[in-house]
């Protein structure tokens, strides 16, 4: 069977000023991650569900920083929209939390990853719907474009592509655990937006 591969943010590409297609892309590769650890097992399950980790946490950093703010201060509704998405990322990272802590070959992982990821898959709907239409519908290019450079940011530190060879496990290790890769990516998301 030839190896799994998820497609790497670019390879699609589309055009990266625009954050609301960035996030939708982001969104995709997501899907797409839970599909691999699904349908892998042991080692590569590992190294699936690490890179998935990965990138959940960037991609909702890069969500607190960039498009709860946006959706707060210029969408009608908007502090009520940003709350029920913050609660469901709360849910979200309580279980991401009991799972990171689990062996991917336990025989709980994968009820747990199941329910991550029908937690996760509502998120983005939600996101999707009552957060990412009424960006475009109230910015201009040039603030798509800013926003969409803070999110490439954070996405710049979760490559989602597997690293070849044993070598993998161990570097991803050595770039520390979840809630470092957030402060760090935060620090990311805000030097990019000018901000920090
Ligand atoms: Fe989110
Ligand atoms: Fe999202």
């Amino acid at each position: 069977m030839s190896e799994p591969r998820t497609p790497q943010a670019g390879d699609d590409k589309a055009k990266d000023t625009d954050v609301v297609a960035l996030l939708m892309r982001q969104h995709g590769d997501i899907r797409n991650l839970f599909d691999e650890v699904e349908q892998s097992k042991g080692k590569e399950r590992r190294n699936a569900f690490h890179r998935l980790v990965r990138l959940l946490a960037v991609h909702e950093t890069a969500e607190e920083e960039v498009v709860h703010p946006f959706v707060r201060r210029m969408v009608p509704g908007g502090e009520q929209v940003v709350e029920d998405r913050l609660a469901e990322e709360k849910a979200a990272k309580e279980t991401l939390a009991t799972l990171d802590k689990m062996d991917t070959d336990d025989p709980k992982f994968m009820p747990q990853l199941m329910k991550l990821r029908k937690d996760v898959q509502e998120h983005a709907r939600a996101e999707e719907r009552y957060e990412f239409i009424h960006i475009r519908r109230h910015t201009d290019a040039t603030n798509l474009a800013v926003m969409a450079k803070a999110v490439k940011a954070a996405e710049a530190m979760a490559p989602t592509h597997p690293h070849p060879g044993v070598e993998s496990l161990a570097r991803n290790m050595a770039l520390g655990p979840v809630a470092a890769l957030m402060d760090r990516t935060k620090d990311a998301v805000r030097k990019a937006m000018g901000n920090d």
